[in-house]
C-alpha cells in the first residue's frame, strides 16, 4: 500500500517516547525498542505495546503472555539502538547488559527512568503490528532524568 508522503508527515507528528519491551519465554530473554505504546485503562492499569508480527518479541510475547516496558531517559539513546537494530533470532541482545527481574522475569534495564512489569490480558491484530494490552503487575521509578521523546533526525544523529 502506498501512503501519501502528507500523510507520512502527518504521522510523524504524534508524540512517542522511546521504550524498551523486553519479555522472557521458556528460560530466554530477548527485548526490543518500541515506539508505539500507550496507556489504556486505570482500572485495572493497563498498557499497549504494538508489536510487528515479524519481530521475534511478538512470538516470544505471544508465547508467553508477558512482557515488561523499560522506559528510557534523555541519555539512553545508545540503548534504544541497541535493541532496536538486530533481532534476538540471530543476536543475544543482553549478552553485556545485566539486569534486574520481578514477578515476570521480563529483564528491566537499570538505566531505565520506569519499568513495568505486564501479563497479557488481550491482544488485538493491527494490520502488520499486534497490539498486546498487559495488565500491569507492578512497577517502579529508578532516576529522575527526562523521558526521552522520539524525534526520528535527533534519534539518528
Ligand atoms: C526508535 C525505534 C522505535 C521502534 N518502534 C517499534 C515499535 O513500536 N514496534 C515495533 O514492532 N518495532 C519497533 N521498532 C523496531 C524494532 O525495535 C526492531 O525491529 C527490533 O530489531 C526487533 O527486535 P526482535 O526481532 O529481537 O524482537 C523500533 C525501533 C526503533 C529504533
Amino acid at each position: 500500500m502506498t501512503v501519501k508522503p502528507e500523510v507520512s508527515l502527518a504521522l510523524r507528528k504524534i508524540i512517542h517516547g522511546v521504550y524498551v519491551i523486553s519479555t522472557r519465554h521458556e528460560g530466554k530473554v530477548n527485548a526490543m525498542t518500541a515506539a508505539w505504546v500507550a496507556r489504556a485503562s486505570f482500572d485495572p492499569e493497563l498498557v499497549t505495546v504494538a508489536i510487528g508480527n515479524t519481530r521475534h518479541s511478538h512470538g516470544m510475547i505471544k508465547e508467553s503472555g508477558v512482557f515488561a516496558v523499560n522506559i528510557l531517559s534523555v541519555d539512553d539513546i545508545l540503548i534504544g539502538k541497541h535493541f532496536g537494530t538486530k533481532t534476538g533470532k540471530k543476536t543475544d541482545k543482553f549478552a553485556d547488559i545485566s539486569f534486574d527481574t520481578k514477578a515476570t522475569g521480563s529483564p528491566i534495564l537499570k538505566e531505565a527512568v520506569a519499568w513495568l512489569d505486564c501479563k497479557v490480558v488481550s491482544s488485538v491484530e493491527a494490520g502488520d503490528h499486534t497490539l498486546f494490552i498487559g495488565e500491569v503487575l507492578d512497577g517502579g521509578v529508578l532516576s529522575g532524568k527526562p523521558t526521552l521523546v522520539y524525534d526520528k533526525d535527533t534519534f539518528y544523529k
